[in-house]
């Protein structure tokens, strides 16, 4: 393996992000100098940058406390994991944890937020955190609509600022790549001007870094930088994320996101009362099945008020184009 090219290496130098990363530096500034500072929530596609932007900033600063919600999954493991504490109820967690963050101010990152199941709890808690203690706190999700969703109160206290990581066009991955390269001690085989341009044109069609790493990787492993090799390896990398999507939904998913299909093309907006009829699911079962979907940014939903006869209504919509043209394609 080489280190470099792996996940948990932390670049030398972050390229076409200088103005995320300063903004990210200035709530860490902020905070050294006057105790509190603003809240951000970051959001950017897979592989945008979002973990490494932080964490480059807290190899600077050191005076956060970082957790990722992939190994958590609940709103309780998560403000447990703040502090590692062992308690018995919530509440009395959620205590602790805020006489220990008054004892010991720190910046509270949370990453990969759209992992949480109950997130609603989770907002509620670190609006009750921030409440108490006006420390910084920092979310890092995929999903543009997120602080729609949030909980009115939450919302209005902790009031997110937003930080957009826009996807990678191909210039940039190209650049990235050559960095990355250079930063690599070992003895490369010669990765040729067509190889790297046609690395970076690949993964510019879903903007991610990762995908390029992964890719370069690849090729140096099999000693192959053929363009029919990157292809398939591409190819495989999207087929594995549509697998791994489609493997963990239900039979009762499937039919609904079929349903879906029917009723909405990617322009148009759909509302669940139209799918409760057709499927003939109650409506909480409806409701649970569209968060799951919104969890993972196949579509993304909103309420709607449609005057006095007409009641709230939550309005669906895929999140893409690609997305949609990939699920008709595959259900
Ligand atoms: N601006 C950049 N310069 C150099 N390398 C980068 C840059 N942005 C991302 N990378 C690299 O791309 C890979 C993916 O980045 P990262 O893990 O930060 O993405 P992410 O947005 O957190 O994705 P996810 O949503 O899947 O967690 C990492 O290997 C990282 O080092
Ligand atoms: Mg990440």
């Amino acid at each position: 393996m080489i280190i470099q090219l792996s996940d948990v290496y932390i670049p030398k130098e972050l390229l076409h992000r200088e103005k995320q990363l300063n903004e990210i530096r200035n709530v860490f500034l902020n905070f050294k100098k006057f105790k509190c500072g603003t809240n951000l929530a970051i959001f950017g596609v897979t592989g945008s940058g979002k973990t490494t932007l932080v964490k480059k900033v807290i190899e600077e600063e050191d005076n956060s406390i970082y957790l990722t919600c992939s190994e958590t999954i609940t709103t309780h493991k998560t403000i447990k994991s703040i502090f590692n504490l062992r308690c018995q109820t919530h509440e009395e967690v959620l205590r602790l944890t805020i006489k220990k963050l008054k004892e010991n101010p720190k910046i509270i990152i949370i990453d990969e937020i759209d992992k949480i199941k109950d997130i609603n709890n989770l907002f509620n808690d670190l609006n009750t955190i921030y409440r108490n203690t006006m420390l910084p706190i920092i979310i890092i999700t995929l999903k543009r609509n997120i602080l729609k969703s949030m909980p009115v109160d939450a919302r209005k206290t902790l009031f997110f600022e937003r930080l957009r990581l826009p996807s990678y066009n191909a210039n940039e991955l190209r650049d990235i790549l050559d960095s990355r390269l250079e930063q690599i001690e070992m003895e490369l085989p010669p990765f040729e001007e067509g190889v790297r341009n046609y690395l970076s044109a690949i993964s510019a069609s879903n903007g991610s870094a990762r995908t390029l790493i992964y890719m370069t990787l690849k090729c140096i492993q099999k000693g192959n930088f053929n363009q029919e090799f990157i292809d398939e390896v591409y190819k495989e990398m999207m087929k594995e994320d549509w697998f791994q999507f489609m493997d963990d939904l239900s039979e009762t998913e499937k039919e609904f996101l079929k349903s879906l299909l029917d009723y909405c093309d990617w322009e148009n907006e759909t509302y669940s009362e139209v799918l409760q009829k057709k499927l003939g699911f109650s409506q909480s079962r409806v409701s649970q099945i569209l968060n799951v979907f919104e969890k993972y940014a196949i579509i993304e939903t909103h309420h709607k008020n449609m005057g006095r006869y007409g009641g709230r209504k939550r309005i669906i919509k895929f999140a893409s184009e690609e997305i949609y043209n990939q699920l008709e394609g595959r259900i």
